[in-house]
């Protein structure tokens, strides 16, 4: 593991971009697995301004995102569909039939698991894998339990999560109480794994996640067992390592 300690928000997100960048210069085709949350909107900031310079070329890039809220659909404003477009897809030259979210909309949810897991194969896995830390050290939506789910599929959201992910809502009930997400098991198969952790109410869980026994108490911990990650946290987050 690698990690990059970092002064500040901007530098992770430039630094993050960086690697994202190399990524796509190695393997132009490259499939990423990207994530939504606050901590990587810089980082996609960051990459629209290497698309617009002319420094970088979105045009064979596949993605995949980790996670989508289950029960609202791509045109809502807190879908992660919507998120992805004004945050990134719609500021490069991405084809959006080559980007891929779980469809937080169909009734047919084991369904909706089965394909996701399936497309993702089909794209022959993940070249690298971008991911945010939860508060409670989820990693996608994976949130803490008494075991590692392997594949896509549908959890009940802690109601630290409902919590700390109200602020984009009106209010804490309108925040979908399931989320589809990809499973622990997706993402250890991702080639590289690239961790975003940003201020200082991440510090206790990025020490716990990194430092701590390897349990899915804190899912993020089992990239400890992962043969290539870098993390990229600034200052703030990094209060509690030493
Ligand atoms: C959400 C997302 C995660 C994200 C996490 C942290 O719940 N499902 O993928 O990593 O929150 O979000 P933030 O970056 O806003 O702290």
């Amino acid at each position: 593991m690698r990690i990059y300690r970092v002064p500040d928000y901007s530098a992770l997100s430039r630094k993050a971009a960086d690697i994202l960048a190399a990524q796509i210069l190695m393997k132009p085709d490259c499939v990423l697995g990207l994530a939504t949350g606050s901590t990587p909107v810089g980082t996609y900031r960051n990459l629209a301004e290497k698309y617009k310079s002319g420094d970088l070329d979105f045009s064979h890039v596949r993605s995949v995102n980790l996670d989508e809220y289950r029960g609202i659909a791509g045109d809502n404003a807190n879908s992660y569909y919507y998120f992805m477009n004004e945050n990134l897809f719609h500021h490069v030259n991405i084809h959006l039939s080559n980007t891929n979210i779980p469809d937080g909309t169909n009734p047919d949810t084991d369904g909706e698991c089965i394909r996701y897991e399936s497309v993702i194969r089909s794209l022959g896995g993940i070249d690298l894998q971008l991911l945010g830390l939860g508060h409670n050290g989820h990693i996608g939506f994976n949130e803490p339990a008494d075991h590692f789910p392997v594949r896509t599929h549908c959890v009940d959201l802690a109601d630290s999560t409902i919590e700390a992910n109200k602020r984009f809502f009106a209010s804490a009930d309108e925040v979908p109480r399931q989320a589809y997400t990809m499973g622990i098991g997706t993402i250890m198969k991702a080639r590289k794994v690239l961790l975003l952790v940003s201020g200082e109410g991440k510090a206790d869980i990025l020490r716990k996640s990194l430092c701590g026994p390897v349990t899915p108490a804190v899912p993020a911990s089992v990239l400890q067992l992962h043969s290539d990650v870098i993390v990229i946290a600034d200052e703030a987050a990094m209060a509690a390592m030493e």
